[in-house]
């Protein structure tokens, strides 16, 4: 006892010195490991304190954030949007005072309000998708989710998501990992996409199976396919989904080896030109019986209007074979034969859970651009009635979404909007498999924190509140109800000191009445 004794209280009189020795024996070893790795020149040249460096680069992105990003620089959402978001799913008020800190730009949207403005009771007009197909879809709401794999994001997150679009009545597109349980499950209205893989209606060999594709369209809740050409993030690229993320049940969903990394082809075997484009969509429709459409984004306005002047082209071949009575039927049928029945069109800054940078940065038409163009061209080629426009990227607040409602958008879709409503805070970690808020990992210990049921309710208070004040925008302007709303209801910033009507900006053939 007393030896024992007498080594604590030597080894409290020389707590300060042994500890100081560990200090000195730790910096000796990390010194001599810095001078004798080849792998990084910093530590190399400067032993010790050259490790701060990676250590300070890492922690710059939270400081950055927290501290010194102001309320509307942060990329790719800034707070004050992100914030809008925040406080919509957690039913928070979304008032705010005092006085805009928005700065106008270029191109900036500002609402023509109405010197009465609208008192009445709002009330949607439902859209209908693919009227003439066997089972056409309507919905009465304008703010949809957007596509995203079960496999980039995480079971829990599929699930809130699921269940919120059922709460709120509104689509969720499953993305190209196929419809997992909890999309099926969850009773939610569902947009199947057909990615260039073909997840879940595939052969063995990778072609599309028709009869997969079949009985996934016998189910009720799966209301339309979308056949997924390319995305704004990563136009010409498939699906990346890195090996550390196919876990043996994503691997199983999607008929591929587990641990190893998912890459889709960047395009469908079966689509090499615009007519086999054409022909896809009548193929799964036929097979289907339910609206069927493409998700695009475009890089030059000129390529897609080459690709519709096929599907015109054809429609009038077919239509000079009838007799003259017969002919104008004819152009119609072949339209609604083979015309899409929706265009979901992606912006060049839209997200994805892992891509290139120079693609994610440099590639792809900007919806603010695409938009315009692409609503003028479909109603100058006599198409606009005939296919529906989604719009998505980056369309996150009341603003964005009536923005693209104004510039003539049937609906807006968007993924990162619900990710932030699940408590996404924008770590940019999609592809480590990190997460820290458990949506894009398949780590357990990561997905604790993403209760499904509550972060449910949150994704249904942020549809809801998008659409209150959607239609607070449309009452502003006078229109009775959000899916009213027109270019003449917009004003566009042409530089940053004076607005001008967004119809004359974004000037076009404008009879097409929504
Ligand atoms: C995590 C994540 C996964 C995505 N997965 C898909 C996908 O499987 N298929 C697809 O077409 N787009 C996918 N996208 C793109 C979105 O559907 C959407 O087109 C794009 O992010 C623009 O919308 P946003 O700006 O509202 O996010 C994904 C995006 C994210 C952030």
């Amino acid at each position: 006892m007393d030896s024992l004794s007498q080594l604590a209280s030597f080894v409290l009189s020389h707590i300060t010195g042994l500890i100081t020795l560990l200090i000195i024996l730790g910096i000796g070893i990390l010194y001599v490991q810095d001078r004798s790795q080849v792998d990084q020149t910093i530590r190399r040249n400067y032993p010790v304190i050259g490790r701060f460096r990676y250590l300070f680069e890492d922690l710059g992105v939270f400081f950055r954030q927290y501290f010194f990003a102001l309320d509307r620089e942060e990329m790719p959402f800034n707070r004050a949007d992100r914030s809008w978001a925040y406080r919509a799913a957690k039913r928070e008020s979304t008032l705010q005072a005092f006085g805009s800190t928005r700065v106008h730009h270029e191109g900036d949207v500002v609402f023509a309000n109405a010197v009465i403005p609208f008192t009445g009771e709002s009330q949607n007009s439902p859209i209908t998708f693919g009227p003439k197909c066997q089972a056409p879809y309507t919905t009465d709401r304008l703010f949809h989710i957007s596509g995203m794999s079960y496999g980039a994001i995480s079971k829990p997150a599929v699930t809130a998501l699921a269940l919120g679009a059922k709460q709120a009545g509104i689509w969720i597109n499953t993305g190209e990992g196929g419809a997992s349980d909890a999309h099926l499950e969850s009773g939610a209205d569902l947009v199947y996409q057909i990615g260039t893989a073909k997840y879940g209606v595939r052969t063995s060999e990778g072609n599309l199976d028709p009869e997969k594709l079949r009985s996934l369209a016998a189910r009720e809740s799966v209301k339309m396919f979308e056949i997924k050409i390319s995305q704004g993030a990563k136009p010409g690229k498939g699906g990346i989904l890195p090996a550390d993320k196919v876990t043996p049940e994503i691997a199983a969903q999607r008929g591929i080896p587990a641990g190893e990394a998912s890459i889709s082809p960047p395009g469908h075997q079966e689509i090499n030109s615009a007519a086999e484009l054409f022909d896809f969509i009548h193929e799964v429709r036929e097979i289907t019986g339910k609206p069927t459409g493409f998700k695009v984004c475009i890089g030059n306005i000129d390529d897609f209007r080459a690709v519709l002047e096929v599907l015109i082209s054809d429609a009038q071949k077919a239509a000079d074979l009838a007799t003259a009575e017969q002919s104008k039927q004819v152009f119609q049928t072949y339209l609604t034969d083979y015309a899409p029945d929706f265009i979901t069109l992606d912006s060049g800054n839209g997200g994805t859970g892992a891509a290139p940078m120079s693609l994610i940065d440099a590639a792809g038409m900007n919806i603010q651009e695409s938009l315009p163009s692409v609503v003028n061209l479909l109603t100058s080629m006599g198409l606009r009635d005939r296919i529906r426009l989604v719009a998505s990227g980056k369309l996150i607040t009341p603003v964005d979404v009536a923005w693209a409602l104004c510039a003539g958008a049937d609906c807006v879709t968007s993924a990162r909007g619900f990710m932030f409503s699940l408590g996404c805070i924008q770590a940019l970690q999609c592809h480590q498999n990190t997460c820290p808020t458990g949506i894009t990992t398949h780590n357990k210990k990561l997905q604790r924190g993403l209760d499904a049921k509550v972060k449910s309710n949150r994704v249904a208070n942020y549809a809801n509140e998008m659409h209150s004040e959607l239609d607070t925008i449309a009452h502003s302007c006078g229109a009775a109800n959000a899916s009213m709303l027109n270019r003449s209801h917009a004003l566009i910033y042409v530089g940053n000191q004076r607005a001008v009507s967004m119809t004359q900006v974004y000037a076009g053939d404008l009879t097409h009445e929504k």
